[in-house]
């Protein structure tokens, strides 16, 4: 009973301190919850026992400040890291971690992104025998949802996770399946119009549940990155991937613009990935960079014929590399990505950048 009073007081000045100090003191959000797949998975598929999509083993995190593998697909931090740096807030714990009976975990957000997770039920990848799909996470979230109503009271929760940010970091997954030919009986702009639909749907019930900041992430070059360019022989970037990427992005963007048209009290930043990585790849040198198609760690052709293993090798410097493996980027890279998206000119963020978006 006594320890039951003492947790409870410990709770109540927990939760006091956490409303009165959210935007004021240092931290400039509440939370963060995030959704997505492995660029923003932060240790979710380390409890799936079946799933291949995993990075808890080195060379992953050799530059993490732990020195040692997390579950994050980086050298080090990744761009929820990164975010969440900026912030003041620290990094959203993998929502399968937490033990959600003792918790205020939740209070600072929590991630449900995961390796291999894609829009679509069928499109994970088909080597990934297991990862958390979107619909999925977002049940995840539900679930939260209820928990934080419960602990601080329903116009506190409100309040709470209205000022919160939502990260959302998908689509990659389903189209990569697309350029494995999988659904490509289907029209490329009807498959993006799909994945738009199904992406909008979940986005509307985060909303029925309290979101009402969102920052929605463009796709990458998918077709740039060294899984995809040692299918070109040149090595050049796969061109049909990229266009079925941009034709994404493109309907990626138009469904915030309508989703903030009939959701008045929804904000939104869409980030302009895109452009901003092929900046990159295309001048290397004024970005920092000094090789922008071959992974750091890997083996084979490009370092991308296998992925980032105990066995393979990697380079020494890993601040000059864009890509970190077959798919994801170095910490480097994400810190530029991070950085121009979060004070960033107009170009690379509409209709505003994040800072903004936190400060409205
Ligand atoms: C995905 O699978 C879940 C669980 O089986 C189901 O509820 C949902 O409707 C499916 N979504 C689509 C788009 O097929
Ligand atoms: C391969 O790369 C070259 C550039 O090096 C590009 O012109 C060509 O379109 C690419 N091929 C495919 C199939 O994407
Ligand atoms: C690594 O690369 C960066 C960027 O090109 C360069 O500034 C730095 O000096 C390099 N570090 C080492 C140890 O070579």
């Amino acid at each position: 009973m006594a320890e039951f009073v003492y947790r409870s007081v410990i709770l109540f000045v927990l939760v006091f301190l956490i409303l009165q100090s959210s935007g004021s003191h240092g931290q400039m959000l509440p939370a963060i919850f995030v959704f997505g797949d492995s660029f923003v998975d932060v240790g979710n598929n380390n409890y799936l026992p079946l799933s291949l999509a995993k990075a808890n083993f080195p060379h992953n995190g050799i530059d993490f400040p732990s020195r040692k593998a997390t579950g994050r697909f980086s050298n080090g931090k990744n761009i929820v890291d990164l975010l969440a740096e900026k912030v003041g807030l620290p990094s959203p714990p993998p929502y399968l971690s937490i033990d959600s009976d003792s918790s205020t975990s939740y209070l600072w957000g929590v991630s449900f992104a995961s390796g291999g997770a894609a829009i679509f039920n069928t499109t994970s990848n088909p080597l990934n025998t297991q990862s958390i799909p979107l619909w999925q996470q977002v049940e995840y979230y539900l679930k939260v949802h209820d928990h934080l109503t419960k602990q601080l009271g329903s116009a506190h929760a409100q309040k709470h996770l209205s000022k919160s940010l939502f990260f959302i970091v998908i689509g990659s997954n389903d189209i990569l399946a697309y350029s494995r030919s999988i659904n490509q009986n289907i029209p490329p702009k009807k498959y993006v119009n799909q994945m738009t639909t199904l992406l909008k749907a979940k986005l509307k019930i985060l909303h029925t549940h309290g979101a009402r900041k969102f920052m929605v992430v463009g796709l990458p070059p998918v077709g740039c990155c060294p899984a995809q360019r040692i299918q070109n022989e040149t090595r050049g970037c796969r061109e049909d991937t990229n266009t079925w990427t941009v034709m994404y992005n493109e309907a990626l963007e138009s469904m915030s613009k309508e989703l903030k048209s009939e959701l008045k009290d929804m904000s939104y930043s869409y980030s302009h990935t895109y452009p901003l990585i092929h900046g990159f790849i295309q001048d290397p040198a004024s970005n920092g960079f000094k090789e922008v198609k071959t992974a750091c760690c890997g083996l084979g052709n490009l370092n991308a014929q296998f992925p980032c293993l105990p066995t393979s090798t990697h380079c020494s410097n890993r601040t000059d590399h864009l890509f970190w493996d077959l798919y994801h980027p170095t910490e480097a890279a994400s810190r530029r990505f991070i950085d121009n998206v979060f004070d960033g000119p107009p170009q690379y963020t509409s209709p505003v950048n994040v800072r903004q978006l936190i400060a409205l």
